[in-house]
């Protein structure tokens, strides 16, 4: 037993000491049998590291942790392995395959949108669920892609080609870009795949990126919001959870099993690999793996970076949210037709806004800058001992361009915030904007083609838009605007307004408060669309502040920007080389990840521990009948009472949603987690608000992921929907009874 655990020590050692970048040496073949301590298990958790590399350092603590797979099971471009059950979902999801006919899995809330365009007032698909029996049933869904990662190749060499020491920012950044086009239009890829190049390490390492594109995705079944979005906004980013966060779909193929638009003649796809689904459950400290694609992550900005996010940014953005949610939430409780209209948005808005909070609260209550400031003291140390001259300046240039960009980002972020995002008459008069813009630049040609676009994307929009709900957002926010933005970029016709009148005026006379009154705005020669555009009233209004956006905001924080990330960049390299003992994972950037960890517990305040996993009774603790977060169905309801959970549930109790340590952000839901075999467990849909700030600042004791229980999902499908026929596509299997 001692030897065992010395042994073990040596090669946890052995690992750490030659912890670069991710890398692909292979080290000693580490012995399992040990079971981790927390402080052990610390150092080798947290990062979401590219698939293509995974031999060596990780595949080493992945077996640490427990895991029996290899990094050839995980990723292998001329093998069948995991990689080919996952898919990005949509725009900005996770999902994966789990039946040889293409069967699609990912969480509701990923779906929303997609649900919510199939419903009606008298189909409502969210509200009571949708299950379709037979492939007849399934819903196309237009615009919905589901897309595969089939190569990852290394092309940093090419893309730096020509650049020099000397050169200035601005002409790297020329030259980077050409080299990406060139490289990209010269990809080895077949005729039906697409390329492209994505930088990781902050520029220092670019991969070009081949995937394949599935059109036709159809929509296979959802539980209602009460089960898929179970606690709603006052539950999300919370632990404990009891959300039932699923909803599938099938990818369909042509008759080559390859991409192609939605025909009738389609056919479901046939996965080079789907996966097994597991129904043991997890206990404490189990290996379990994430892959999927999250979005963004900032772990390698200086301590001045993060304090200007979390004092300054974050704030404005809350507060501006804040009151839009306020409005917004008003009319929905109000009206049903509003309520389908606004789910969608709300829950965008309100998901952000929340994340903000708890960031900037986590980011505090971990000392996180003070930490971060520690150790930019340790990094000037050792670069002034061994006289790395060329790194010597990084963090008071950060200090610097920090100090310059920070009214400018301000300024961008109350123009996204208001402007772009949540007072939608803005935004539609943007789109217009852009319109006068391509007709200036490109003459009648370009205004065509923008045209087409414009009012395609107008056709989407006034689907969901109500000018009365609209309104007062637009007269909160615009005044908010006026009083808050660094005075040097508020537009003229914003000063010494009476808010209430402009915006009555607004919304009295535009025509741009419904789609009628646009597309008769944008009817006629380029010429007297731009003239009628121009002497509508909130166009006017809209146009300058999207003016100054384009010719004071915009340009000066790209001009600074572009200095700060090229000193983001040399800084990272600085980090690497000035602690060549640190694991460094290159930040999220919406590509194929894998995340390791372990089911875990956590300590969310002093004397305080919330365990690993949730269930049905849990759901039934925080019912209440009628509430329109809280509500439990009446067969869920019933099931519960009859215990009626199959091959389900788990010593008489049904399971819902369990924690991991997983580095994981937006952008991962959805995706599988699996065990130490590559079985599914459950889907990632959050992670928890002590953790909220793992984007900036990663911490395993404190961190985790929240994941819906695959038991739970397959009872839903099976129990309470009575879909068993899709539970016989799949494939269940029992890893742990087996052993
Ligand atoms: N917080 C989750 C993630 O970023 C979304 C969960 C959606 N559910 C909800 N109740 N809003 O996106
Ligand atoms: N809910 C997030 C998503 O939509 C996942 C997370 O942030 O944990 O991707």
């Amino acid at each position: 037993m001692k030897y065992f655990k010395l042994y073990f020590l040596f090669v946890l050692l052995s690992i750490a000491s030659c912890k670069t970048a991710q890398e692909t040496t292979k080290s000693t073949e580490p012995e399992k049998a040990h079971i981790l301590s927390d402080a052990e298990a610390k150092e080798i958790q947290g990062g979401m590291w590219i698939p293509s590399l995974l031999e060596g350092m990780n595949e080493d603590e992945m077996k640490l942790l427990g895991s029996n797979l290899t990094a050839k099971d995980i990723w292998d471009i001329n093998n069948a392995s995991i990689k080919d059950a996952v898919a990005i979902f949509g725009g900005g999801c996770t999902s994966e395959v789990v039946s040889p006919n293409g069967l699609l899995l990912t969480n509701h809330h990923c779906g929303y949108g997609t649900i919510q365009s199939h419903s009606t007032v008298d189909h409502d698909y969210l509200k009571d669920g949708f299950w379709a029996m037979n492939y007849d049933e399934e819903i196309v869904s237009p615009g919905l892609k589901a897309t595969f990662i089939k190569r990852i190749d290394d092309v940093t060499s090419q893309i730096f080609e020509g650049i020099t020491e000397g050169m200035d920012e601005a002409a790297k950044m020329k030259l980077i870009d050409q080299n990406i086009n060139k490289v990209t239009k010269a990809a080895v890829k077949e005729e039906w795949q697409t390329a492209n190049i994505k930088s990781f390490y902050k520029g220092n390492q670019y991969f070009l990126i081949i995937t394949e594109v599935y059109k036709d995705i159809r929509m296979v079944g959802a539980p209602p919001t009460s089960i898929g979005k179970f606690g709603s906004d006052t539950d999300n980013w919370m632990w404990p959870r009891h959300t039932g966060d699923f909803s599938m779909f099938r990818i369909y193929a042509d008759a080559n099993n390859r991409p192609a638009a939605y025909s009738k003649d389609n056919v479901p796809y046939k996965p080079k690999h789907f996966l097994p689904i597991s129904l043991d459950g997890v206990e404490e400290n189990d290996f379990n793996l994430v892959f999927g694609f999250p979005g963004r992550t900032n772990e390698y900005l200086p301590a001045v970076g993060v304090s200007q996010i979390v004092n300054v940014l974050n704030p404005a953005k809350i507060e501006i949210r804040e009151n839009a949610l306020k409005i917004v939430d008003k009319y929905m409780k109000a009206d049903e037709k509003i309520r389908i209209q606004y789910a969608s948005k709300y829950a965008g808005i309100a998901n952000y806004w929340k994340k903000w909070i708890g960031e900037d609260q986590g980011i505090h209550q971990t000392n996180a800058i003070q930490k971060k400031q520690m150790k930019e003291n340790e990094f000037s140390k050792i670069v002034n001992e061994k006289e790395l001259t060329q790194y010597k300046s990084l963090l008071s240039d950060f200090e610097k361009l920090y100090k310059d960009i920070e009214q400018v980002s301000l300024a961008r972020d109350y123009w996204i915030e208001v402007a772009y995002r949540n007072v939608e008459l803005l935004n539609i008069t943007f789109s217009a904007y852009q319109l006068e813009q391509a007709y200036k630049k490109g003459g009648a040609e370009a205004f065509e083609k923008s045209k087409e676009r414009v009012l395609s994307g107008y056709e989407n929009k006034y689907k969901n838009y109500s000018a009365k709900v609209d309104q007062p957002v637009f007269e909160s926010l615009t005044s908010l605007y006026a009083q808050k933005i660094p005075k040097e970029y508020l537009p003229e016709n914003m000063k010494g307004v009476d808010f209430s009148k402009l915006t009555n005026d607004i919304y009295q006379n535009s025509k741009f408060t419904s789609l009628a009154g646009v597309k008769e705005l944008l009817a006629g020669t380029p010429e007297e669309v731009i003239k009628k555009l121009n002497e509508d009233k909130a166009y006017v209004f809209g146009k300058e502040m999207h003016n100054i956006f384009y010719t004071k905001i915009e340009p000066k924080f790209q001009k600074i920007n572009m200095e700060l990330n090229a000193v983001q960049k040399e800084y990272m390299k600085a980090l690497m080389e000035v602690f060549p003992k640190d694991r460094f994972y290159p930040d999220a950037n919406f590509t194929l990840r894998a995340n390791y960890g372990r089911v875990k517990g956590y300590e969310p305040k002093d004397g305080m521990y919330y365990t690993t996993s949730t269930y049905l009774n849990g759901v039934m603790e925080k019912y209440k009948p009628g509430d329109y977060e809280f509500d439990v169905p009446q067969k869920l309801r019933d099931l519960y009472y009859a215990k009626d959970f199959g091959q389900y549930g788990e010593n008489g109790k049904m399971p819902i949603n369990f924690l991991g340590t997983n580095h994981t952000t937006g952008g991962n839901s959805g995706s599988p987690v699996m065990d130490a075999d590559g079985n599914l467990l459950g889907l990632l849909f959050d992670g928890t608000w002590e953790g909220i700030m793992s984007d900036l600042y990663y911490d395993a004791d404190i961190v985790r992921s929240i994941s819906v229980d695959i038991r739970y999902v397959l009872f839903i499908i099976d129990k309470y929907a009575g879909a068993s026929h899709l539970i016989d596509e799949m494939t269940l299997v029992h890893p742990k009874k087996n052993k």
